[in-house]
């Protein structure tokens, strides 16, 4: 076989046998196939596609390619949640520990952040002595004891998706749905829990910019699942304004910590509630979206899913009186008010901007080798519908360095307040 005829099938708008896919994994993750090919097949599938077999076949060809986790030792439905990435997206770490709580088994693996996006690993290395480094064994039995795991993605996890990701990151070949889709799903497969509940973003921040088209990859994502006998479902949301207020390490440890107290923001907690009632149901604890939202509310009201976090972060490592007293978590040395020039509505507020800017503060990382600052971020003090008089807060800046006039010019623009209130989008626009 000869790479150059993959190439040409595709740009001529054929479909790749299982065997050619095969063959492409295989030999470029052995070096045995130049980058300069593999672009150039890779944008001939952004241009022209893949149909559903030849997505399960990448998948299964990327899976293949290191690591597959067996989870059989731990007892019980395992169920694992994916988000395609936010601002300030801090579900697992209130998610993990309610449905933990309620009774599922939660086996994760998770990211770092990059970029506008932040990472759950991150999010969590904000808690002094919290670590990610658990062998096999102790990953295992931490969840069969107290349901709840969260470990970094193993070097060995789908290695063909680091090498492909990074050259699809170079060559304008990320955005296409049975790339992303692959990408994603088979790192959650080889990850091995048997249920899969996917956040599938849309809007500013997101790598979609439609519901329709946030829609579209969730359903090739959910064929690739089920196909694999995974029992894989999927929630749209918006993400055309952060999620929660806080977007930064420790301040979203914080808020995750309000929200298990019941007292996180409104559109969080919402997200959570519903992520976590479909989540309790594909692990058979609930037969009804009602029976696992009650007991999920359960778990908040008596303490259970604090509790279970606490548990959680003192397993691995972590200081327990940091998350009991949350002032105890690392703080920037300056907070400074960004305030509104005029009275007016919030229309929109850019998603993607404030990750940036906040990743300019030092809480995210432009490079791979970038290291962070756990304290430093921003918390929004008005959302989108929201009324604003003049000089009230839009938003707290946690900060260790001096702020640059322009950096915070672009911090306003990133607010646009009218006259007029504007409606707010639903949340969640569908589930699946
Ligand atoms: N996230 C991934 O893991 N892969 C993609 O291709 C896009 C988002």
């Amino acid at each position: 076989m000869r790479f150059v005829d993959l190439i040409e099938k595709k740009r001529d708008r054929m479909a790749l046998t299982k065997e050619e896919i095969l063959f492409w994994i295989d030999h470029y993750v052995k070096g045995e196939v130049p980058d300069y090919q593999v672009s150039s097949l890779l944008m001939a599938i952004v241009l022209n596609g893949m149909n559903a077999e030849e997505t399960v076949a990448l998948t299964m060809a990327m899976m293949n390619s290191g690591d597959v986790f067996d989870l059989s030792r731990i007892q019980g439905i395992k169920v694992d949640k994916h988000s395609t990435g936010g601002v300030g997206d801090k579900t697992s770490l209130v998610l993990g520990p309610m449905v933990a709580a309620a009774g599922a088994k939660v086996a994760k693996m998770s990211g770092r952040g990059l970029g506008h996006t932040g990472g759950t690993i991150d999010k969590l290395e904000s808690i002094p002595g919290f670590h990610v480094e658990l062998t096999e064994e102790q990953f295992i039995k931490q969840v069969n004891e107290i349901g709840l795991a969260i470990i970094g993605q193993s070097a060995q996890l789908v290695p063909a998706d680091k090498k492909l990701y990074a050259l699809r990151d170079v060559t304008g070949t990320v955005p296409a749905i049975p790339l992303i889709a692959s990408s994603i799903m088979s790192k959650k497969l080889a990850a091995g829990s048997d249920a899969i509940l996917l956040d599938v973003k849309y809007g500013d921040g997101a790598f979609m910019q439609t519901p329709q088209r946030a829609i579209e990859l969730a359903k090739a994502m959910i064929s690739i699942g089920n196909g694999m006998g995974r029992n894989t479902r999927a929630i749209i949301s918006d993400m055309n304004e952060p999620l929660g207020n806080a977007i930064g390490n420790a301040l979203e440890v914080k808020e995750a910590i309000d929200t298990l107290h019941g007292e996180g923001p409104e559109d969080f907690t919402a997200l959570v509630l519903e992520a976590g009632a479909i989540m309790l149901q594909q692990a058979k604890i609930a037969d009804t979206e009602e029976k696992a939202k009650s007991l999920l509310r359960s778990t908040i009201e008596d303490g259970s899913a604090f509790e279970k976090f606490v548990a959680f972060v003192k397993a691995q490592g972590g200081d327990a009186d940091a998350v009991r007293q949350p002032e105890k978590l690392a703080s920037a040395r300056f907070v400074t008010e960004l305030v509104a020039k005029e009275e007016g509505y919030i229309r929109s507020i850019k998603a993607m901007d404030l990750g940036t800017l906040a990743m300019e503060l030092g809480a995210g990382r432009a490079t791979k080798e970038d290291v962070i600052n756990p304290a430093v971020g921003l918390v929004l003090n008005k959302k989108v519908g929201q009324k604003v008089e003049l000089n009230d807060s839009l938003v707290s800046i946690h900060h260790d360095l001096p702020l640059s006039s322009k950096w915070l010019d672009e911090l306003y623009a990133s607010f646009e307040i009218t006259r007029e209130q504007a409606k707010r989008q639903a949340l969640i626009y569908a589930k699946l």
